[in-house]
């Protein structure tokens, strides 16, 4: 019988897109689940469900046996067992008991998805976290590609959200510069190139920015957005990332955040544009990326 791919991550937003992209493309898929509760819906006759938290290195090990490849979706901005180090950690930490379990059950394949902006000189303290995960990784032995998206436009995610709820509403609340801008990707898109690269080996050692030729600021995603659904561009106001960092140990002992959940994402550098470079991966890809507007409109269309 084919080997299943594991994903961890796969109740979240890009998560639940790959589970069915696996699928639309004939793969087993095996997910590792905090809450089967949260994944009913995924669980189905070429699904299964292996309880666990990534930081319980037992549930690691028994989800990675006998898979084909591991792909590591996991956002640490929410409720961790972990809550004393710094989310970057929490999420070192789980990628290395998935590293140990790979080795021991001799699977070479490990896809991690992370976002532009990554690099040990970045201007963010999450940008320069991620880029030693990169490292980290990179460093393992593994057949690791790592896919670093910009504003991922799909119904559901925490990033367009802002933007979808932006353009329904007169006074658009804002949490990113004014000016920053983003390559956008479609999360369709996004969860194709996955799939695609996993059996691809040009893609071994490597990190790719991906996304489309649109690169635009948050008020012009809206502005488009509101467009779309026939609304007038809404009033937009732009949180003080300085107050909002103020605040984040608040938030972060509130919400059960590991330390720097919240403030690793308005600390300096956190304005910086996340556009990267997506050419490098587009000749391993069969088809173009679709472009803001079509992927906004559907992801608009998938709320109704
Ligand atoms: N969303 C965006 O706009 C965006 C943009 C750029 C890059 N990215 C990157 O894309 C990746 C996925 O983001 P997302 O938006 O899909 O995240 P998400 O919707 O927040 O989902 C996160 C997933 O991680 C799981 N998870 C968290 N902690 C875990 C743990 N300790 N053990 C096992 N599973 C755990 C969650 O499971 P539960 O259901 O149990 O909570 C959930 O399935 C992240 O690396 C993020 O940085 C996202």
């Amino acid at each position: 019988m084919e080997q299943p791919v594991l994903v961890l991550g796969a109740t979240g937003f890009v998560g639940r897109r790959l589970v069915a992209a696996l699928l639309a493309a004939d793969h087993r898929v095996r997910c590792l689940v905090r809450d089967p509760q949260r994944a009913r819906d995924l669980a189905g006759d070429r699904v299964e469900l292996v309880q666990g938290d990534m930081l319980d290195a037992a549930a690691v090990e028994q989800a990675a046996e006998s898979v084909h490849a591991v792909h590591f979706l996991v956002h640490t901005l929410s409720r961790q067992s972990r809550r004393d180090v710094d989310f970057m950690e929490v999420e070192q930490a789980g990628l290395r008991n998935v590293v140990d379990a790979a080795r021991r059950h001799g699977v070479r394949r490990l896809l991690y998805l992370t976002a532009i902006g990554t690099a040990p000189d970045a201007a963010s303290s999450w940008g320069r976290g991620r880029a030693r995960t990169e490292q980290m990784l990179f460093a393992s032995g593994l057949d690791v590609t790592v896919l670093r998206p910009g504003m991922i436009v799909g119904h559901g995610g925490d990033g367009f959200g802002m933007i979808e709820r932006g353009a329904r509403t007169p006074v658009a609340m804002i949490m990113a510069g004014r000016r920053t801008r983003f390559r956008t990707v479609a999360v369709d898109d996004l969860a194709g190139a996955l799939v695609q690269l996993m059996d691809e080996p040009r893609a071994h050692g490597r990190h790719f920015d991906v996304g489309s030729d649109d690169i635009l600021t948050v008020g012009q995603m809206i502005d488009e957005a509101a467009a779309h659904l026939g609304r007038r561009p809404p009033l937009k106001l732009y949180l003080p990332r300085r107050a909002v960092a103020a605040l984040a140990p608040v938030l972060e002992r509130a919400a059960g955040m590991p330390k720097g959940a919240v403030a690793g994402f308005v600390g300096p550098g956190s304005d910086a544009d996340l556009v990267g470079d997506a050419s490098p991966i587009r000749s391993l890809l069969s088809r173009p990326p679709i472009g803001y507007r079509e992927a906004m409109a559907a992801a608009l269309a998938n709320a109704s």
